[in-house]
């Protein structure tokens, strides 16, 4: 594999050239490549030992379930866990699946600062003026405390454009079919 030669080479690499490069790139990251942009990530997210203001509790999680579901589903869906959303994996990088251990290995003060600056260069984006402080605590407290995957089903907005869908489908196949209903 010419890609296990090259391997070497991207080990030598600063990260930060090697985020430079993938940013001109069109296609899927390969695994080096996530393995890169990773450690490049864990250089740069701050907020590690920042302690979580907001006490862990039903009224935090549930208002932090809905600002994720007012700002986060469209990408992340309403479970966190990318359930209905069907451009989630045709992202680059893919939409995070925010129950995963990759995820939850985050302390609650960089998941916090991941929310407030956006990750660069992805479709992550900055909530910085637009979700207060406490707004994006609860969250993080939301995200620590996930439904099972596909529990809340899809976002209602893709699951109309779905019937939508299905319902022209039905149509283009009944008059292909030549069938007549009176
Ligand atoms: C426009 C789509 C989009 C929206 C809206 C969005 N995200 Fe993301 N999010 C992404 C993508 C894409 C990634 C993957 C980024 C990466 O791989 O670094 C991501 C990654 C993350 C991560 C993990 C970062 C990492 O290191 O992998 C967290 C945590 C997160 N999002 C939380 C949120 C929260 C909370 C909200 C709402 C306040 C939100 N996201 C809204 C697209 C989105």
């Amino acid at each position: 594999m010419p890609l296990n030669r090259l391997k070497p080479i991207w080990a030598l690499m600063p990260a930060w050239l090697a985020v430079a490069l993938l940013g001109c790139k069109a296609s899927a990251p390969s695994g080096i490549e996530n393995k890169v942009v990773q450690e490049t990530k864990e250089l740069v997210i701050g907020g590690k030992d920042i302690q979580n203001p907001v006490p862990d509790n039903e009224a935090s999680r549930n208002a932090g379930a809905e600002h994720f579901q007012h700002h986060c589903q469209i990408c992340h869906g309403l479970d966190g866990q990318n359930t209905g959303v069907p451009f989630a994996d045709k992202m680059s990088p893919p939409v995070a699946n925010l129950a995963m251990d990759d995820i939850q290995k985050y302390t609650d003060g960089q998941l916090k600062w991941i929310i407030e600056n956006g990750i660069r260069m992805t479709g992550m984006p900055s909530w910085k003026g637009i979700l207060d402080e406490n707004e994006m605590w609860n969250i993080v407290r939301y995200i620590r405390h996930l439904p099972a995957k596909g529990s809340l089903g899809a976002p209602a907005i893709f699951k109309e454009s779905e019937e939508q869908h299905s319902e022209s489908h039905a149509g283009h196949t009944h008059k292909a079919a030549g069938h007549t209903h009176k």
